[in-house]
């Protein structure tokens, strides 16, 4: 999604309205364009940017040799992780890559500072195709979580028959990001079971949850028991998320056992989307 095009006048469309830091290089973003929000469909991205003449945070890398010239708008895509129906701004989960290109820039963002964002969302990793009865494994590393939040949010309900399993890798207990709202829904629904799984927990920080990657929950037969047995294509679709040496692993697993890829012209029951 690197975009070099040339900075317009009256670039800036948007104000950020609130950030919360949830751990040092994790972040929940909420960003107001100036006109109405454009509609979208959970599980799609918005792509914000800022100009290449913004300062870098201080703790990251310098630009590398190729630094895009200050005119330039830096442009990336991020999944949308509030809800369609909440119509005055879009949240977006944002981790720090300190050799990046945008996000040592966004790093330095305060509420109200400005930014761009696209006219409209994108995407086809959503839940539009999906048959009302099917339940839903959603995978995901890291801030690959962002799109599932949007649809938790949107169309999970506690007293359906359908039910929903997330599974959140992450390297710490901290940057399980929304894991309050999950074991909440987890806690007070029959139809939502959240599975974080840690892949460095710090003794400090007293995990007693699934240690390791997603592929070890897959392995011991935790998503199979969420789903009372029922963990087939017949019966489930499967969305996956993130990085995407995670989403070829994941993907490679369950095309064995079925799944069929999803796409734009051929509905099927495995969706995904790599982040890079
Ligand atoms: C459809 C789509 C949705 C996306 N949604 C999100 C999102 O919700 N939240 C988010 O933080 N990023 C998301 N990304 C990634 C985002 O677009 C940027 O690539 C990322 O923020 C890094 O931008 P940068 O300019 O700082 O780094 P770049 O200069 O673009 O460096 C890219 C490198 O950073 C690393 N990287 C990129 N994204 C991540 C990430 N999320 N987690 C860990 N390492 C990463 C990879 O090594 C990648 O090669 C999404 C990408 C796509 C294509
Ligand atoms: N979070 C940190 O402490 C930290 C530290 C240094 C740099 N960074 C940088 O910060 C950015 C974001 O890091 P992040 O932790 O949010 O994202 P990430 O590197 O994608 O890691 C998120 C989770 O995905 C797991 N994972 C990585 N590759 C996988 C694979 N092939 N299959 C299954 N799971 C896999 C990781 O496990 P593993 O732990 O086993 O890799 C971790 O649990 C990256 O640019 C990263 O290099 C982060």
């Amino acid at each position: 999604m690197k975009n070099d095009n040339r900075l317009p006048n009256g670039w800036d469309n948007c104000t950020l309205i609130e950030r919360q830091d949830l751990a040092n290089d994790l972040a929940v973003l909420r960003v107001k364009p100036d006109r109405e929000l454009f509609g979208f469909r959970a599980g799609q991205y918005a792509v914000i940017g800022l100009p290449a003449s913004a300062p870098r945070f201080e703790h990251s890398e310098p630009d590398d040799d190729e630094a895009p010239t200050a005119s330039k708008l830096i442009r990336r895509a991020y999944s949308i992780a509030s809800s369609s129906k909440t119509n005055e701004y879009v949240e977006l989960y944002v981790t720090l890559v300190r050799s990046g290109e945008l996000t040592p820039r966004l790093w330095l963002l305060r509420t109200g500072d400005r930014l761009w964002l696209s006219p409209s969302a994108k995407g086809h990793f959503t839940m539009d195709d999906l048959p009302q009865d099917k339940n839903v494994v959603l995978i995901g590393t890291g801030t690959g979580l962002a799109p599932y939040i949007s649809m938790i949010r949107e169309h999970h309900r506690c007293n359906s028959g359908r039910t929903f399993v997330v599974v959140h890798g992450a390297r710490h207990v901290r940057e399980l990001g929304y894991r309050d709202e999950l074991e909440v829904l987890d806690r007070d629904c029959g139809t939502l079971v959240y599975v974080p799984t840690v892949s460095r927990p710090e003794p400090e920080e007293g995990w007693r949850g699934h240690v390791g990657r997603v592929q070890s929950v897959f392995a011991d037969g935790t998503i199979d028991a969420a789903l009372d047995g029922s963990m087939s294509p017949s019966a489930t679709h499967a969305f996956v998320s993130g990085n995407p040496e995670m989403v070829e692993d994941i993907q490679r697993l369950l095309l064995g056992q079925g799944y069929t890829l999803h796409n734009a012209r051929l509905p099927g029951t495995l969706h995904v989307e790599r982040y890079w």
